[in-house]
């Protein structure tokens, strides 16, 4: 292949170069298209055919259901790592040694705490506040108090910003699901495991010892690598492109907290439970939901159903349907609503609507369903992917700032009035 593309517009022909990736994914460079065709721009809403960056983070092939961080296969890294080695190598290139996973988590641990004005702030918020706007507002809150904008040219205070968020946002979260059950706030034990002081901060309750489930460790561990990048996604893109204005990294991830928080994206694990729901209290009639979601004129559509990149399967949903099975097995939990998610699948599979359109369960179909069974709430559903998705957000902010990369700023196609002149208000 010809390593130049051509663009004829009118009389006029230009040539762009073509990049092509690691795994030879081939992208026009369009950089100076405005600059040699007087103007021009091209439009792509959904950016569905747009890539804003090179990136050497993620790599995704949705036809073939492939995913890799850093270039390791996630099957492998769910099967075998542990949620802070892959969040070591998101952020850093590769797995750690166990001497720098071990300096990674004393870091860590040496962050622990938030100021206690924060609480102050969490117990100003109303028991039914979304655990999703609290905790984007306690992200962002966390920018007041350390406000210098991290220095990306010094290596030191860039590790700093990045375990500092890594240390204080697994309190938030706690505290976020705390607060919503009437528990009180409490502090972890650095004596712990990252994910053991997780669970100690979510579900220690004052009055009972607390003893670390190993199902639900381990289960936890799979579920955040499962969500801890996904190249670049809504709240991915979002997180980057704040960032790029060179605000503070705090403030950026709490951008992308919001851009998460929808039912289209990390939204959906909360949205496919509330459907499994509804649709056993409607006396579990799966035909009658998929035929919802079919008819054009109804707005109902399957939850964790589709996606923009996986076009075969999600190897995400693969794996969580796997440990669902596991994990409600082990604890000896017998969900009804596991049995309406498997009846939807089977479905949805042989349905032509589903099989021609390429929409496949994707990650959210049963995580929700393994929350559950954790004792978790559904409204926290969506704070547990955003804590998965932490340190690939903070790798695709240290990316884009390292490579300098310019303040994002799309342009558009204006369709509104010419130019028409003032009316005084009496007159119009
Ligand atoms: N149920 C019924 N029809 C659907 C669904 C669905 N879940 N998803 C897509 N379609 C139809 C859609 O109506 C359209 O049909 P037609 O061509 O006849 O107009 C066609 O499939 C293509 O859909 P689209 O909306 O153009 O596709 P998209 O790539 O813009 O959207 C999506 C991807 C994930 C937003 C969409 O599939 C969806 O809304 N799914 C349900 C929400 C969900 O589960 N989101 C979680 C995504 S995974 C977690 C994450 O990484 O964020």
């Amino acid at each position: 292949m010809s390593d130049i593309a051509k663009l004829q517009v009118g009389d006029n022909s230009y040539e762009f170069p073509l990049i092509k990736g690691t795994e030879n994914e081939v992208a026009i460079d369009i950089k100076n298209l405005r600059d040699v065709t007087n103007g021009i721009i091209t439009i792509d809403p959904g950016y569905k055919n747009s890539g804003s960056c090179e990136s050497a983070i993620t790599f995704l092939d949705g036809e073939k259901g492939v995913l890799r961080y850093r270039g390791y296969p996630i099957e492998e890294l769910a099967e075998k790592a542990d949620f802070l080695e892959v969040s070591y190598a998101l952020i850093f290139g590769n797995l750690p040694t166990q001497e720098e996973l071990d300096k990674f988590h004393t870091d860590i641990r040496s962050h622990a705490i938030v100021d206690d004005d924060v609480r102050k702030i969490i117990e100003a918020f109303p028991r039914n506040a979304h655990p999703m706007g609290v905790l984007s507002s306690l992200t962002s809150a966390l920018t007041a108090f350390n406000p210098s904008s991290v220095n990306v040219d010094s290596k030191e205070e860039m590790y700093a910003s990045i375990v500092r968020i890594m240390a204080k946002f697994p309190v938030l979260v706690a505290w976020t699901m705390r607060k919503k059950k009437g528990m009180h706030l409490n502090y972890g034990r650095n004596t712990l495991g990252y994910i053991e002081n997780l669970m100690y901060m979510m579900f220690k309750k004052p009055n009972e010892d607390f003893e670390v489930n190993p199902i639900i460790k381990n289960a936890l561990h799979k579920l955040l690598i499962l969500h801890a990048d996904h190249e670049q996604n809504c709240s991915t893109s979002t997180v980057r492109i704040v960032g790029s204005s060179h605000a503070g990294l705090f403030a950026s991830l709490s951008a992308g907290i919001s851009a998460l928080w929808g039912p289209l994206h990390g939204g959906a694990n909360q949205a496919v439970l509330e459907m499994l729901e509804a649709i056993q209290a409607d006396g579990g009639d799966t035909a009658k939901y998929m035929a919802k979601a079919k008819d054009k004129n109804d707005p109902f559509r399957l939850m964790g159903f589709g996606h923009r990149v996986y076009k075969n399967f999600d190897p995400r949903a693969k794996i969580i349907k796997a440990t669902a099975d596991e994990v409600l097995n082990d604890l000896g939990v017998d969900d009804p609503i596991l049995n309406i998610a498997r009846a939807l699948e089977k479905e949805a599979l042989s349905d032509p609507y589903f099989v021609e359109r390429k929409l496949y369960p994707n990650v959210d179909f049963y995580s929700g369903i393994i929350y559950r069974a954790m004792g978790i709430p559904v409204e926290m559903f969506t704070v547990m992917f955003a804590l998965g998705r932490l340190p690939g957000w903070i790798a695709q902010w240290k990316e884009m700032r390292l490579n300098k990369e310019p303040i994002g700023r799309p342009r558009q196609i204006y369709i509104g009035e010419t130019q028409r002149p003032f009316v005084e208000i009496e007159k119009r």
